[in-house]
């Protein structure tokens, strides 16, 4: 019993899917309909702290100190009574989160929440840290959080199941100086959520294509990143990138999650492939815009991006680590 008692604290970055993960074959397990790739960033994390108390009546959850809306509560019970159910126990916890994503940033914080909170309440409960395992109780909080228990470049194979469903580092320690320049176009949150916009994205009669597309991106994809290849490896996001998008715009009824900042941002990357430096974008489920490119090309990029969005809206992140215990 004493084990439960203890406070544990766990941290997780989050992640950018350089293939997307955009549909569900299976809503509540959260089994995707495609694999995915993604890159983990050094820039952005949560830290989560949890400690199972017998005195509690319900979990007790708070972000950077301040209660949690609603919605977000009901997220983190669901997922607590997980892995009470896994622990095979009754008891309630306290949660503590603290995002270092900054909301300036425009990056979902879901996939670094989850992890991190998978790592931290699995272990307060006694359960396994096995990180597969640790993938497969993050995915179930939030997706692309199965990515985040790792570090580097990560593939989440989609699986047919719970036990099938789970991410796998492709390169944990990153040397390839790759970076990803995020460009905030908004920073207003988020209108139709990814579980929503995944929903509706099935109803276009392109996605069916659009699950070929992202699992054939896979093989070319993960041969490029070995090769450190930024010109194959920016082509494949930006296009894989761009036909999860034509999914949101061809669905019935149509809705995007581009702006007028993102098209401009777009333009600004294109045209700064015309005068030969190589830079590529990709978008997830908001308007901000991220930037794909390597350490040598950031300054022509910042030189040419911070006239149209300030530097205060751009902000560069490398790659970053998998889940830790502090
Ligand atoms: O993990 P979710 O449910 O927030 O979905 C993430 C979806 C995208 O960010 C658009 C793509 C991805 O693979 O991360």
């Amino acid at each position: 019993m004493s084990i439960l008692q203890t406070a544990v604290t766990a941290k997780a970055h989050t992640n950018i899917a350089l293939v997307k993960y955009w549909g569900k074959a299976d809503q509540s397990l959260i089994i995707p309909t495609n694999d995915s790739i993604s890159l983990t960033l050094d820039h952005f994390y949560t830290t989560t702290t949890v400690r199972f108390d017998a005195h509690l009546t319900a979990d007790e959850i708070t972000l950077d100190g301040l209660t949690l809306p609603t919605d977000g509560q009901q997220r983190m019970r669901h997922f607590m009574d997980m892995i009470r159910h896994e622990a095979k126990i009754t008891t309630f916890a306290h949660i503590e989160t603290a995002n270092h994503v900054p909301t300036a940033a425009g990056l979902a914080s879901s996939a670094s929440g989850f992890a991190a909170l998978a790592g931290a309440a699995a272990k307060a409960a006694g359960l396994s840290t096995d990180r597969q395992y640790l993938s497969r109780l993050a995915r179930r909080g939030s997706g692309s959080a199965s990515r985040s228990l790792f570090g580097g470049f990560v593939h989440w194979h989609a699986g047919h199941d719970d036990a099938s469903s789970f991410a796998e580092p492709l390169t944990e320690k990153v040397t390839w100086p790759i970076r990803m320049i995020a460009i905030v176009t908004s920073r207003a949150e988020k209108k139709i959520g990814s579980t929503n916009g995944m929903q509706a994205s099935q109803s276009s009669p392109y996605f069916a294509d659009w699950v070929k597309t992202a699992n054939a991106d896979i093989s070319p994809m993960t041969a490029a990143l070995f090769k450190e290849d930024i010109k194959s490896v920016g082509e494949i996001a930006e296009h894989n990138a761009m036909s999860m998008h034509a999914t949101t715009l061809s669905a019935e009824p149509p809705f995007t999650y581009f702006n007028s900042g993102s098209l401009q941002a777009m333009q600004a990357v294109q045209d700064l492939r015309l005068t030969g430096v190589n830079c590529y974008y990709t978008m997830d489920a908001g308007p901000n815009v991220k930037v794909l490119c390597e350490a040598a090309d950031v300054p022509a990029i910042l030189a040419r991006l911070q006239p149209l969005f300030g530097s205060y809206n751009l902000v560069v992140a490398k790659p970053g680590p998998g889940l830790t215990y502090l």
